[in-house]
């Protein structure tokens, strides 16, 4: 596809990232006090810098293990249709797990995959994503944890694309059209 030429306007720092994690990674020790191991299921490929971040933060047992869906290919535009492209490696039967999303837009794709793993009959099973667009959710969903709700804009960064670019920046940025 062809992109369009943007520019990228800061929008939460990685200082700010980093001591929100802080944060989150308490709330989630306090709900996972009493559990023998968390699994963390990271969302490919969004979360991948999230996660990492995260799960040093968190002062309890925990394995990772990833799943990958296709929701939005290289576009901007949200697609209603979740599939499973890459399964998590390890049963998670009877276990506790924390699934982590980048970014909750529509809403679709989180619905899905809750819905999927809790077929699974995890022990218990709780979400968090870094950002939240509640603005443009078309299904009821709400995460367990939540770094930061934002505005309805695009935004890249820290893991988060655009066609697949400025992953590797180190803050949330949002585009900006030129
Ligand atoms: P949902 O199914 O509409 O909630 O879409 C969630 C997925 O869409 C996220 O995991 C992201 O991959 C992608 N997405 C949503 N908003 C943005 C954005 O602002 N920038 C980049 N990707 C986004
Ligand atoms: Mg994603």
């Amino acid at each position: 596809m062809s992109i369009k030429p943007y520019a990228i306007d800061r929008m939460i720092s990685a200082k700010s990232i980093a001591a929100r994690i802080e944060q989150l990674a308490v709330e989630i020790e306090a709900e996972f006090s009493n559990t023998d191991k968390l699994v963390v299921v990271g969302l490919l490929r969004g979360s991948f810098v999230f996660i990492a971040d995260l799960v040093r933060e968190i002062n309890l047992p925990i394995e990772v293990d990833f799943l990958e869906v296709t929701s939005y290919g290289d576009s901007m535009e949200s697609s209603r249709e979740v599939r499973i492209i890459k399964d998590l490696r390890d049963t998670i039967e009877s276990r506790d797990v924390l699934i982590v999303e980048d970014i909750v837009d529509t809403g679709h794709t989180m619905k899905n995959v809750t819905q999927h793993l809790l077929r699974r009959q995890p022990a218990r099973l709780r979400t968090i994503a870094l950002l939240d667009k509640p603005s443009r959710r078309e299904v009821k969903i709400k995460t367990d944890f939540l770094g930061f709700e934002i505005p309805d804009e695009f935004v890249v960064g820290y893991g988060i694309d655009y066609a697949q670019r400025d992953r590797n920046l180190p803050y949330i940025g949002k585009v900006r059209f030129t």
